[in-house]
């Protein structure tokens, strides 16, 4: 018996007798409160700070303070004279250092000695929905649009956990906006959400399109320096914050994937946003406009923000932020950071990351993104940015994100947009012990065993977590390859996709390349040449292919078969290998769950189990399907110490799983 496996049986042993009758949908997140035992005397400021301490606070009294001078949503907590004293400037910094205590009490820290001081990094932490006006929620795979039909407890909550995270800017509807967003029957309803988000220190924006003029307004143009249009935004811009006086502004992603823009009347981004920056200036909004551009002619897709970006560095109006995706290509597993993070010096910049898991294995595959955020923030200086942005992976489904681990990245998306030096396994720490404890279950009699079991729970678990980014990039694309998803939705693999009179760029050739000689994108000096807008040390680092990082071998080079990895192994044998590794991981990862049967709820218990076990199913569909094809150009052998496949090519190139982009795959390959 090895190490780990006789830790797990005496965990188990330890556990026998652990009740796991009861059972939790997942409903509560984080915010697992009980309101049973409430002691809190709460006096001083009014409001949603003090109402959720008077529900929910078990210690002893609390006074909310007001403070001038402070930062804004900054709070200090103090523990003075047997009370416990919350000040801040604002009534968003009460309720973040409320939700701070709140906290505190849930994952069992001592709250008698408190002196906190908390300012966040970032004034905008903002989360974007891809929600339709139907209900549909592009790349969303937890249901349906939560604001569609909103009840008021649901968006109480929404706000709740968003509050408890810092959380304090939330896009409505999808970047591919439809002009209706802006009719004001649609406004109507924007503002009946921003009325019940408000208490909570949450503003609300919008994406737009940019042709609504033409298309709501019955405009025959939306040239940005029409004046006509001009008129016609700044109109709807008055209705927007009449009805609406704390709105945040606009989000938007123009000229791209066929999405109406500036540059469709001869102008350019500059002069896009500008002129909604303008009419939005008075009533202080902004303009997020996203730099996720890409065209079909381009030779390298990874080149083409820079290309359109960079000559408008120091033109874009001081309301104005750049948001871009962390990478230059599309949210993949792994990715380098985007280069005009560091090449643009004169802009205002925001990072978007996206939570849903477009392409990591959406609301089925276990996959916390936290440690991919700090990766980028090693490369990008958090303060070189002005926000955080990151794309929800919410819907209506009673967990809220599909899958119950899927709620940490939602969480971490908080934490980190508040402060993005935390490490991504303290987070993992804090939100296992609220989402899965039983603080609060049993009426705050926990013993001292069921504690100590938690506290193997909890390492455990934080040790999956911390794993699963890098598993799945083993699984699905190391090395450094990318995109070599499936056609029709991007879950499973299909690196050999690519049917007559389909974009290049919307298939995996394009990026892996495979051929006789190797595999991977010739990024150098002499291939598209994108590493020359990286920084010059960098430039020269990726341009080697003996220097380039491993991870990010075959995103910058096209790399022989039989080049030699630091491990002595081949480039081939390396591949098979990381594949091998990503698919064991996820075994791994399925037996740690299994054995905390007795810790956690039947109800999630049996709910991540079924996903785990389809994690495992869809990591040898991926090993197996990516190895087995790629060997059709290496003609070279799985190496003997590499489990060998299980699937046939054929036939996993005959499976396909029919959903759009609007749906989680219930149940992943299963041939
Ligand atoms: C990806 C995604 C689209 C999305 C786009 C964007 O391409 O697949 O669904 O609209 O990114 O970020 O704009």
């Amino acid at each position: 018996m090895t190490k780990k496996h006789l830790l797990l049986s005496t965990l188990l042993l330890f556990m026998a007798g652990w009740s796991t009758a009861y059972g939790e949908d997942g409903s509560q997140l984080w915010l697992r409160f009980n309101s049973v035992n409430t002691t809190a005397q709460v006096t001083g400021v009014k409001g949603t700070a003090m109402t959720e301490l008077q529900t929910y606070w078990q210690g002893g009294p609390v006074v909310l303070k007001r403070q001038k001078g402070r930062a804004r949503d900054g709070y200090t907590i103090k523990s003075q004279g047997g009370k416990t004293v919350i000040a801040a400037a604002s009534d968003a910094g009460l309720l973040y250092g409320a939700y701070h205590l709140l906290r505190l009490q849930q994952t069992g820290e001592q709250c008698e000695r408190l002196d906190i001081s908390e300012v966040p990094f970032y004034d905008l932490r903002i989360l974007n929905h891809w929600d339709n006006p139907n209900g549909t929620v592009e790349r969303g795979f937890a249901g349906k649009s939560i604001f569609l039909n909103p009840t008021p407890e649901r968006l109480k909550m929404y706000a709740r956990a968003n509050a408890s995270v810092g959380i304090n800017g939330t896009v409505l509807n999808n970047v591919n906006a439809k002009p209706e967003a802006l009719s004001t029957a649609s406004l109507e309803k924007t503002k009946a959400i921003a009325d019940q988000l408000r208490p909570y220190g949450i503003r609300v924006y919008l994406s737009i399109n940019f042709a609504s003029p033409i298309k709501v307004g019955g405009l025959e143009t939306a040239d940005p320096l029409d004046k006509t249009v001009v008129g016609w935004w700044k109109k709807k811009v008055d209705e927007i914050y009449r009805l609406i006086p704390d709105f945040g502004g606009f989000l938007v992603k123009a000229n791209s994937e066929g999405e109406p823009g500036p540059q469709d009347f001869g102008r350019t981004h500059a002069d896009g946003a500008n002129m909604l920056a303008g009419v939005l200036k008075p009533h202080k909004g902004i303009v997020m406009w996203r730099a996720f551009v890409y065209a079909p002619q381009s030779p390298d897709r990874a080149n083409q923000a820079s290309l359109e970006f960079m000559p408008l560095d120091g033109q874009f109006a001081d309301n104005v932020i750049i948001q871009i995706k962390n990478g230059p290509v599309d949210f993949q597993p792994r990715e380098p950071y985007s280069p005009l993070f560091t090449a643009m010096q004169k802009t205002q910049m925001m990072v978007e990351f996206q939570l849903t898991q477009e392409y990591l294995g959406a609301a089925n595959h276990l996959v916390y993104l936290a440690p991919m955020w700090q990766e980028f923030f090693s490369f990008v200086k958090p303060g070189s940015l002005k926000a955080m942005a990151g794309v929800a992976n919410i819907g209506d489904d009673t967990n809220w994100c599909g899958h119950h681990f899927a709620q940490a990245n939602w969480y971490a998306f908080g934490r980190q947009a508040w402060n993005p030096a935390l490490k991504p396994e303290q987070i993992a720490d804090e939100w296992l012990k609220q989402t899965f404890s039983r603080h609060g279950k049993d009426n705050g009699q926990e013993t001292a065993a069921a504690n100590s079991q938690f506290s193997i729970f909890n390492s455990q678990l934080v040790k999956v977590m911390m794993d699963s980014r890098e598993a799945a990039v083993n699984y699905m694309m190391p090395l450094g390859l990318h995109h070599i998803f499936a056609g029709t939705h991007h879950y499973g693999p299909e690196p050999w996709y690519s049917p007559k009179g389909v974009r290049a760029d919307w298939t995996p050739p394009y990026y892996h390349r495979a051929d006789s000689v190797g595999m991977g994108f010739d990024r150098t000096l002499t291939g598209s040449a994108n590493v020359k807008q990286y920084p010059e040390a960098l430039c020269r680092l990726y341009n080697d292919v003996n220097t380039c990082p491993e991870n990010l071998l075959t995103w910058f080079h096209h790399v022989p078969w039989d080049h030699r990895m630091k491990s002595g192994r081949t480039f081939w044998d390396e591949l098979c290998h990381k594949y091998d590794e990503g698919v064991h991981e996820t075994r791994r990862f399925l037996a740690v769950w299994d054995a905390m049967q007795p810790v956690v709820d039947a109800e999630r218990f049996a709910a991540v189990q079924r996903k785990l076990r389809i994690q495992v199913r869809d990591a040898e569909w991926w090993r197996d399907a990516c190895l087995l094809y790629f060997q059709t150009f290496s003609h070279r052998p799985i190496p003997q110490d590499v489990e060998h496949p299980v699937h046939n090519l054929d036939e996993m190139m005959k499976f396909h799983i029919p959903i759009g982009m609007y749906e989680n795959p219930e149940s992943g390959y299963n041939k």
